[in-house]
């Protein structure tokens, strides 16, 4: 009698649990999900205008693959994927795009969002999201140039707020040790396999600025596990950077135009130019997965894939919150910049 009593106070509290879940999710309906088909009806020629953008940009300008990648990883870092990054500082607001790590965020990435955005204006106006703008444009990017496909789903809305404040901590620099970049992966979610695909797969394209190498480089002792030729050819190259800032080197120094696994390969010889890209080859927690990419280009494409699925999606708004910008470095209705601080 006594068990079948709290069987029924049991039953009871379940039932009372159910409906409390229910009403909070009718209070606070979940903002629904990204999906692959969004622009079918509101946009049907979204992906081919898109395309008549991208393909022609990318072969006239080659830089524009990794520009657009590291603006895209950029953007997602720093409060989800959600085109604050493009927003442009005024009066009001320093935004994130100003913040020093942003700084060298090539043009090409922003002018490609322009361009595409511009004629998606004109073929569906005030449909398309400048966020789901600057995921398809990445995607279709990586993939002219040799990279692995991913499914991108679109309906991200465009954050209402770019501060360059947010950025800090949100983003790794030439001069972390391993151990604060596992751990700033970590506060984004990515287990150290997903990072080093990742990496590997940002700098197995593009340029740095040889201050984000050069102390490898230069004084008494340069970093021993630069291989002596990479050595000789990158102090050549940045010895009067001082003088001219711009002097920038392949991150990938043997098929520097190529999506490829060539930068694993590289890391095993010595031949990565940023001391953080170096420091995955010898590190006892991220070597592995170097050694297994270097082997196998199929296994890297897989993973790297899947890490920017994951990517795309990161902390995304949909539904009602944000909105579609009308044009990608301003919002909407906010002429001060965005919410104050
Ligand atoms: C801790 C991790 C990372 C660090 C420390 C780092 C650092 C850097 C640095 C210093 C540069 C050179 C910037 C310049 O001098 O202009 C660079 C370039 C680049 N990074 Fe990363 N990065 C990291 C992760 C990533 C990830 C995860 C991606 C993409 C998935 C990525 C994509 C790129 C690309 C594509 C470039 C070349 C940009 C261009 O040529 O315009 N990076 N990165």
């Amino acid at each position: 009698m006594a068990n079948s009593s709290l069987l029924l106070q049991l039953i009871i509290l379940l039932l009372s649990s159910l409906s409390s879940a229910k009403t909070s999710t009718k209070n606070h309906p979940l903002p629904p999900p990204l999906t692959t088909d969004y622009y079918a009806k509101s946009c049907p020629r979204f992906h081919q205008v898109v395309q008549t953008i991208v393909v022609p940009k990318q072969s006239t300008t080659p830089t524009t693959a990794a520009a657009t990648l590291r603006l895209f990883f950029h953007d997602c870092m720093v409060g989800g994927c959600d085109a604050s990054v493009l927003i442009a500082s005024n009066a009001y607001n320093k935004a994130e795009r100003d913040m020093d790590i942003n700084e060298s965020l090539a043009g090409d990435g922003f002018d490609i969002v322009t361009r595409v955005k511009m004629a998606l204006e004109i073929e569906c106006p005030g449909v398309v999201s400048c966020s789901d703008v600057l995921a398809i444009t990445t995607r279709d990017l990586i993939l002219q140039i040799g990279g692995p496909h991913y499914e991108i789903k679109f309906g991200r809305r465009d954050g209402l707020e770019s501060k360059a404040t947010n950025v800090e901590g949100k983003l790794g620099r030439s001069n972390m040790t391993m151990n604060d970049i596992i751990r700033l992966f970590e506060s984004h979610k990515y287990s150290v396999r997903e990072m080093v695909a990742l990496m590997g797969g940002g700098h197995t394209i593009g340029f740095a600025h040889c201050k984000e190498f050069q102390s490898r480089l230069f004084g008494p002792k340069p970093d021993p596990s630069v291989h002596p030729k990479l050595l000789e050819r990158l102090k050549a190259m940045c010895a009067n950077s001082s003088s001219d800032p711009t002097v920038s080197a392949f991150l990938d120094p043997i098929s520097p135009g190529n999506f490829d696994n060539l930068i694993f390969k590289n890391l095993l010889n010595g031949l990565g130019v940023l001391g953080t890209d170096q420091a995955m080859a010898s590190d006892p927690r991220t070597r592995p997965f170097v050694e297994e990419y270097a082997r196998d280009q199929v296994l890297f494409f897989r993973d790297f894939a899947r890490a920017m699925e994951k990517t795309s999606v990161y902390q995304v708004k949909t539904g009602n919150q944000g909105e579609v910008r009308r044009r990608c470095d301003a919002f909407n209705n906010h002429p001060k910049g965005g919410k104050s601080a």
